[in-house]
């Protein structure tokens, strides 16, 4: 895939090359990082939802490198199997967050399954598209994505294609292979 295409289809069958790195990273809140486009649509959002119902959004966990997806992976392989790996972690390449516009979304200290289920889920779930972003791996949507239900982790595709992609109401993944 071109590093540097922000809509490059990344699933278990497509991956970025090792270094493919973005240039243009910006610090969000939480202290991770993401693209600059994507940073200042984040921003945007998580004001809108303070100002809307209060909620205290960060970011978990935003860019990784290639590296640190080789860690990520291995440690969840190491601590749940190499069955439950492949359902809830990408594989070192074919990560949404090597591409540095993906977040994963926290709230009042509950990250990754403990932020689903929560009002901030259903606010990011019902509202991300309006700043850009895209919920990837939907409930119920396994059999397509390859991933379980990961409500907290959105990507950043512009306004005008996550506009698409609810209208569409494919997954992302099945929108960028279209
Ligand atoms: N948790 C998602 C699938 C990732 O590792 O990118
Ligand atoms: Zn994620």
């Amino acid at each position: 895939m071109a590093c540097g295409d922000i809509l490059a289809p990344l699933d278990k069958q497509h991956r970025l090359a090792a270094d493919c790195a973005p240039n243009d990273l910006r610090q969000v809140a939480g202290g991770a990082h993401l693209r600059a486009e994507a940073a200042v649509a984040l921003g945007e959002m998580f004001a809108a939802g303070k100002q809307e119902k209060g909620f205290d959004f960060y970011v978990n966990s935003g860019y990784r490198s290639y590296q640190e997806q080789v860690n990520t992976y291995n440690y969840w392989v190491q601590t749940s199997g190499q069955a439950y790996a492949d359902r809830t972690s990408a594989r070192p390449g074919h990560s949404e967050h090597q591409l540095g516009t993906t977040a994963d979304v926290a709230a009042r200290g509950l990250e990754l399954e403990a932020f689903g289920g929560t009002a901030e889920a259903a606010w990011v779930a019902a509202n991300s598209y309006k700043f850009g972003f895209v919920v990837s791996y939907p409930d119920g949507k396994e059999a397509i994505t390859g991933y379980a239900s990961e409500p907290w982790h959105i990507r950043y595709v512009g306004k005008g294609v996550a506009q698409q992609v609810k209208d569409s109401g494919l997954t992302l993944h099945e929108f960028l292979l279209k």
